[in-house]
């Protein structure tokens, strides 16, 4: 089986792309390495069955080809991070749409049609109420919210909702196997907390003994999926028949307020690091619309994967600790060696 990832040296594709090898698939990457990193897919490149072209999903000549040789494709490339969609909010529309587009149009005009996962987000579906102090589960069926008036903040959710739209009518109009994900929060190895990503944040002020910094009250929740389980769930959506042209959520749906995470993270390192809680003004500047909860439904995966996650919270921080204190451990013995020479 030959896999495409696009945004494949970013988290969650380096993750996919490890998946797919050790089912001895072969797998090419194409990726800008805006976020994305280098050593992320450093331990294949050796691979014979691995392939790495530096490109932007935009204007990379080798696309049409990549896209013909490929039984499944996954199109992660995308502008993503909080900091990073407030800092460049006209290129996370012009990227995430124009990508996208010109990646299902590559695949419409391939001989060989091959199954397309496009990654969409929680995000779109924006702020919900909490009822009678109840978090309802996000389905996807549920009607959108989009907050009125221009702010940037929401144009990483516009886009993804265009994405989804895309896949959907690629998949009607050209009769594709196109199915669009809806990740909530994954987190897990490889991911890295420069762009606002909590989980990774948290490990790493806990295990350097730095202040562990919360947005706000840290009432907010949300619902972590371990990207092992991620990986696995994406590969079963696009093995089934029944999902093309569908929308469908990917995640877990054990929620936790991030109070919560911060102590649990806490505790899990054995820190002794202090929470400091920040204003969302003094994070993300004025105006900035937090998302007050997030968890999915995620029947309509079970239903057409049959798919049930394997690692709780606790297994992914466990693990994302031992390997950030394994990396201190390495950096202190380079630095050692180095006051020594
Ligand atoms: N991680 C999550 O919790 C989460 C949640 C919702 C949605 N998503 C979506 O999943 C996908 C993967 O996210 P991730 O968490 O792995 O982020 P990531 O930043 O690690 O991965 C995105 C990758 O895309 C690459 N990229 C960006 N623009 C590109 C371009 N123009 N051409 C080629 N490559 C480009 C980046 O270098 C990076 O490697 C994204 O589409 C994101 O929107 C992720």
């Amino acid at each position: 089986m030959h896999v495409l990832i696009t945004g494949g040296a970013g988290f969650i594709g380096s993750n996919l792309v490890r998946y797919h090898l050790n089912q001895g698939h072969k797998v090419h990457v194409v990726d800008d390495l805006s976020t994305g990193r280098k050593e992320n897919i450093q331990p294949f490149l050796h691979d014979p069955n691995f392939h790495f072209d530096k490109g932007d999903v935009l204007t990379w000549s080798g696309l049409e080809r990549a896209v013909s040789g490929a039984d499944v494709i996954y199109h992660l490339a995308a502008v993503v991070g909080v900091f990073k969609v407030l800092k460049q909010p006209i290129e996370v529309l012009a990227i995430n749409i124009a990508g996208c587009e010109r990646l299902l149009r590559a695949a419409r005009n391939s001989h060989w049609r091959p199954r397309v996962i496009v990654a969409s987000s929680s995000e779109v579906y924006g702020n919900r109420p909490i009822v009678d102090g109840r978090h309802l589960p996000l389905h996807e069926e549920l009607e959108l919210l989009i907050t009125p008036g221009i702010n940037t903040r929401w144009n990483y959710s516009i886009s993804k909702l265009a994405n989804e739209a895309f896949a959907i009518s690629y998949a009607k109009e050209h009769d594709m196997h196109v199915t669009a994900v809806r990740f909530f929060n994954v987190c897990g190895p490889g991911q890295t907390g420069r762009y606002g990503m909590v989980v990774p944040r948290f490990v790493s002020q806990a295990v350097n003994n730095e202040p562990i910094t919360v947005f706000g009250d840290g009432s907010q929740t949300r619902s972590f999926m371990d990207v092992r389980d991620t990986v696995k769930a994406l590969f079963a959506l696009a093995s089934t028949e029944d999902s093309a042209g569908e929308i469908v959520n990917v995640g877990s749906d054990s929620e936790i307020t991030i109070l919560d995470l911060a102590e649990l993270v806490r505790k899990l390192a054995d820190s002794e690091s202090p929470i400091h809680h920040l204003d969302y003004e003094d994070v993300y500047g004025e105006g900035f619309d937090e998302i007050a909860y997030r968890r999915p439904a995620l029947q309509k995966l079970q239903r057409l994967t049959g798919f049930k996650s394997r690692y709780a919270l606790v297994d992914t921080i466990n693990h994302l600790i031992a390997l950030s204190k394994a990396e201190k451990e390495v950096d202190g013995d380079v630095s050692l060696v180095r006051s020594r020479a």
